[in-house]
């Protein structure tokens, strides 16, 4: 048998998974019980001081008293001071099992040796930037090219947001074309374009503050998963300026919050070719991480551009790319005289020597340790786990994987949409609220999830990591039965 190259050991059954979550947040909520909830919000009373402390002194100077948005806050932010492999620990001393993962990047598991040695040669002998040419953008580049199927020519950028943002103006350069499509939920980053029918489906310009209408003017959103909705779309942009690009992540959007049925990817591809758009994966969290070859060698699709940021760089800064095809990566500026014609994007910091190294080192350690696969079985093993206490207690919670992306849906609040919009309004804040409180309950018990509903899996999730994880879900998932 041929060595498995995919974190994705069987694709989800989208349609059942679908009719789970419809059972899920067609019933009323089981969070946990309100005198366990006091027992576990305890815990950061109890033993999270200094978090509180340096917490409550940073909303004084920082907006919201966190600088990052992923961050889980409830009910105050972590101060995390070290971390190693599987685990991170809190100022406080607190050790908890990480499968937030910095939001995906550190696939390798936190703070990897091998890795963090190449970038100390690095440091000392070069320093962090020159702003000249390094042989490591080379060597980068050369790697991405081999690894991903549909990246014929790199280019390095700050971040995904920026990478997103770098693949719609090359679009729009290449087409000559007016339109990005979106699909509603789906988050490409924070640039003033893609801030459109963020989270739920069908807001449009809802969380667009400070973003002037022709910021988003030439975005379009479509309903996930409706192909009807993409190609009417389509025809409709015919005759209005046309459709630059369609922009997707490939195993749906939030990560797979809302999975894609195995043939939409292809079905996207299609459409796109019949009306002359670019297909752009998004494979900020897939790149790297469902395998070597991104979601496009799962899939086996070529997208036109592909978005890369997270893994890029193997969880240091600062990770973002496109990559794609020639003839259109070569729509961008390079040196001076090369603008006008082409689209202008770039950056100080952009492929500096450390983020170059450290991308190429952590790349070349997920193909020789095999992690994307081994972080995929973790991520089989602790969806097998949960599934299991969700039945011993009889809970309506939904879980399922798509290798290391392991979500468990206890509130449904990424579910609900504008189709319901009564239920929306009524159901939004406490669904969300009770999300927040499954992600503290988990801290609680010494596990980091993403948001209280996501799960990252790791090189560095062994047996013993999972089976002590589904340990302390257990505590929590019982409390709620
Ligand atoms: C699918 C996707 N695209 C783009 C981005 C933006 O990347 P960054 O946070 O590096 O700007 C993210 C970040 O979480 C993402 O998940």
């Amino acid at each position: 048998m041929d060595e498995q190259k995919y974190a994705i050991s069987q694709y989800p059954d989208v349609k059942e998974v679908y009719a789970r979550l419809d059972r899920l947040i067609g019933q009323p909520m089981r969070p946990v019980r309100r005198e366990k909830m006091q027992e576990f919000l305890a815990y950061f009373d109890d033993h999270c001081q200094r978090s509180k402390q340096l917490s409550d002194e940073a909303g004084q100077f920082i907006p919201g008293g966190v600088q990052h948005n992923l961050a889980f806050n409830y009910p105050f932010p972590m101060a995390i001071e070290k971390t190693d492999s599987a685990y991170l620990w809190d100022v406080d001393g607190n050790r908890y099992i990480d499968f937030l993962q910095a939001g995906g990047p550190t696939l390798l598991g936190s703070n990897y040796e091998p890795v963090r040695r190449k970038v100390f040669e690095m440091l000392e002998t070069c320093g962090p930037v020159t702003g000249l040419f390094h042989e490591y953008e080379l060597k980068l580049a050369q790697l991405v090219n081999r690894l991903m199927p549909a990246v014929e020519m790199f280019r390095m950028l700050g971040s995904g947001t920026e990478g997103v943002m770098a693949a719609i103006r090359a679009a729009r350069a290449f087409t000559k074309k007016r339109y990005v499509i979106k699909v509603g939920g789906a988050y490409h980053g924070w640039s003033d374009s893609m801030v459109y029918g963020l989270h739920v489906p069908g807001t449009g310009r809802l969380e667009s503050t400070g973003i002037p209408r022709g910021g988003t003017s030439s975005t379009e959103e479509i309903f996930p998963n409706s192909l009807a909705d993409l190609k009417r779309h389509l025809i409709l942009n015919r005759l209005r300026g046309g459709t630059a690009a369609v922009i997707v992540e490939p195993l749906g959007p939030e990560s797979g919050t809302r999975p894609v049925p195995y043939d939409f990817n292809q079905k996207v591809r299609e459409l796109c070719d019949e009306f002359g758009a670019l297909l752009i994966f998004d494979e900020v969290v897939t790149g790297f991480r469902v395998g070597l070859g991104g979601a496009q060698g799962y899939f086996g699709i070529k997208p036109d551009l592909t978005v890369f940021g997270k893994c890029i760089t193997g969880g240091y800064p600062m990770a973002g790319g496109v990559g794609g095809r020639a003839d259109v990566i070569r729509c961008f500026a390079a040196g001076i005289g090369g603008t006008g014609e082409r689209a202008y994007i770039g950056g100080t910091l952009s492929a500096n020597p450390l983020s170059c190294v450290a991308g190429y080192h952590s790349l070349l350690e997920l193909e020789r340790t095999n992690a994307p696969v081994i972080a995929g079985r973790a991520g089989d093993r602790l969806t097998q786990g949960l599934q299991v206490l969700i039945d011993k207690y009889s809970l309506p919670f939904v879980t399922y994987n798509q290798g290391s992306i392991v979500h468990l849906e206890t509130s449904g609040v990424m579910l609900l949409d504008l189709r319901n919009p009564i239920r929306l309004a009524r159901e939004l804040k406490p669904r969300k609220r009770m999300m927040e409180e499954m992600g503290a309950a988990y801290m609680s018990q010494g596990l980091i999830t993403l948001a209280g509903s996501r799960m990252y899996t790791s090189l560095a999730d062994t047996d013993e990591v999972i089976d002590d994880a589904l340990g302390k879900f257990e505590t929590v998932l019982a409390a709620c039965a």
